[in-house]
């Protein structure tokens, strides 16, 4: 069955620091944008890609496509997000056609996922998996905190789980259509991922293995590490 991906790329990118929304900011002078839409495109599965621009931004990321080279076998649409990424991957959904059975959500924040990763979680749904997400172990062991009583004071810990069970979540993430349209459409409160809306639902979701270079870029340091990683890759 056919393959669309939905691009949330409507983030101002607050993390990053000041300058333009952070899917529009250059990673080794193209927009990070057009890296997370070439990743996909670059699946053979992958038929259409939807990008969700910011609210105000979607002339811009349309000539952006037009300007720059992807694949003819892929289609293209752009329409434009909403204040939360939850709203913006649900207005994203909104504008796919009929006839595409599974979809992907990646966040264009993560310019550089290697295709193979893709193409393992689209797998992973024809094989039967309502909702697949790639993961990694954790390198660091996590604590449970209670907030602290003024910002900035030390916070009590209360637990320290199981680093062996816990994985650190990417995206691509791939469903089933019908059931993360239905999870869009039932699940109500603050995620920070589409999968956990589907866990909701009750329905199984599944890890495959992620990519270390599927990384979010986030944080100032995410930016210098993302720029090596293309370094080497044009070697
Ligand atoms: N996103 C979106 N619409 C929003 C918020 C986020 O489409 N209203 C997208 C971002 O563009 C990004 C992905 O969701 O590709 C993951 O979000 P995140 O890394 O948090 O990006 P931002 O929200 O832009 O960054 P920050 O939280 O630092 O402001
Ligand atoms: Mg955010």
């Amino acid at each position: 069955s056919a393959v669309a991906a939905v691009i949330p790329a409507a983030g101002r990118g607050v993390r990053l620091g000041p300058g333009a929304p952070k899917a529009l900011r250059a990673l080794g002078g193209t927009p990070m944008l057009i890296h997370a839409v070439r990743a996909m495109a670059a699946s053979r599965a992958v038929s259409l890609v939807v990008v969700v621009a910011p609210p105000d931004g979607a002339a811009e990321v349309r000539s952006l496509l037009d300007a720059h080279a992807l694949p003819e076998r892929t289609d293209f649409l752009v329409v434009p997000g909403g204040a939360s990424r939850q709203e913006s991957v649900r207005l994203g959904l909104a504008a796919l056609p009929p006839g595409h059975d599974i979809v992907l959500v990646h966040d264009a924040a993560r310019p550089l996922v290697p295709v193979d990763t893709v193409d393992a979680v689209i797998e992973a749904v024809r094989d039967g998996a309502p909702a697949v997400v790639p993961a990694l172990p954790l390198a660091d062991t996590v604590k449970q905190v209670e907030p602290a009583p003024a910002p900035g004071d030390p916070e009590p810990v209360v637990a320290t789980p199981d680093r062996s069970r816990l994985r650190a979540v990417q995206t691509p993430q791939g469903f089933d259509r019908a059931t993360l349209v239905r999870a869009h459409e039932t699940v109500t409160g603050d995620v920070t991922d589409d999968a956990s809306m589907v866990e909701q639902l009750g329905q199984p979701v599944v890890a495959v293995p992620g990519h270390e270079e599927a990384f979010k870029v986030t944080r100032p340091l995410d930016l210098v590490l993302a720029e090596a990683v293309l370094a080497r890759r044009r070697l």
